[in-house]
């Protein structure tokens, strides 16, 4: 399949692109410098489960470049594709880097944090962050659909997990960027919602194969380059729930609501997801 043979028409992600950042406005973004009081930051309060869960989100944060990367990689915003595509992909820039911009400030935010609270000294933490972010990043997707349905999941699963993490942590200045992160993500998830909700109307039963496929082989990021990621991802599931199939049934609802007639594929996606849900 050729992506650039499927994306959605322009108008659909103009709808998209503008409905989040009508909801992102400047006056209510924060920043690493201003939105906390780093001098009361204090590790000593936190469990050692609740450090090492500090540790792993600031790595998978810190991967931005590798994230940001695969947009330009499958989005190109050159003279590599045709003039309706560069359209389309430089809208989609209007998006991409506003996020870019608001997970760099997340994985910022962490690293700040590590060292304000005494978990990792900054030199140190540095040169094991370069470690990960070195390790190439990518999602092998023929689909336009698949990158917005895959970060659906990512972003919510992400929210979730600030939200169960924060409501186990107690201490104000942790509990204070979780909750900002949080809501980051749940911004970046309604994006992707409803990115995804406009290729289902569009293109109806096209997009509901190459949806599926990114469900039947989903990963978390870094979970196959990262070393020792699954017994870290089960160790911090300890600490906070955290489970990336609790994102599909938020999945689910926005292949209900996107279309009214629905067909015997779509019905099938519809329990796929649910199966995989149910399983884990
Ligand atoms: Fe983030
Ligand atoms: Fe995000």
């Amino acid at each position: 399949m050729d992506i650039e043979a499927q994306i959605l028409p322009v108008e659909e992600l103009v709808g998209a692109v503008d409905g989040f950042l009508a909801a992102s406005p400047a006056a209510r973004a924060w920043d690493v410098e201003t939105a906390f009081d780093w001098s009361r930051a204090d590790a000593d309060r936190l469990t050692e489960g609740q450090r090492s869960a500090v540790r792993f989100v600031t790595l998978i944060e810190d991967h931005l470049p590798g994230y940001f990367e695969v947009y330009h990689r499958y989005f190109p915003v050159d003279d590599t594709v045709d003039r309706a595509t560069f359209v389309h992909n430089r809208e989609l820039y209007h998006f991409t880097v506003r996020w870019a911009w608001e997970e760099d400030t997340h994985a910022r935010a962490l690293s700040r944090y590590q060292d304000a609270s005494g978990i990792a000294e900054r030199d140190r933490l540095r040169a094991e962050l370069a470690v990960e972010g070195q390790k190439p990043f990518d999602l092998p997707y023929d689909h336009p659909v698949q990158f917005f349905a895959y970060a659906l999941v990512q972003e919510k699963a992400t929210q979730m997990y600030y939200q169960h993490l924060r409501d186990v942590v107690d201490e104000p200045v942790l509990a204070g960027l979780l909750t900002r992160m949080a809501k980051d993500e749940a911004r970046h998830f309604s994006f992707m919602a409803d990115v995804v909700g406009r290729y289902l109307r569009v293109s109806g039963d096209a997009a509901v194969e190459p949806i599926r496929d990114v469900i039947a082989n989903f990963r978390m990021p870094l979970s196959d380059t990262m070393r020792g990621y699954w017994r870290w991802a089960l160790r911090i599931a300890d600490v906070a729930s955290y489970d990336h199939t609790e994102a599909y049934e938020h999945l689910i609802k926005v292949l209900d609501r996107a279309v009214d007639a629905r067909t015997d594929r779509h019905d099938e996606l519809v329990r796929f997801v649910q199966e995989c849900r149910t399983m884990a």
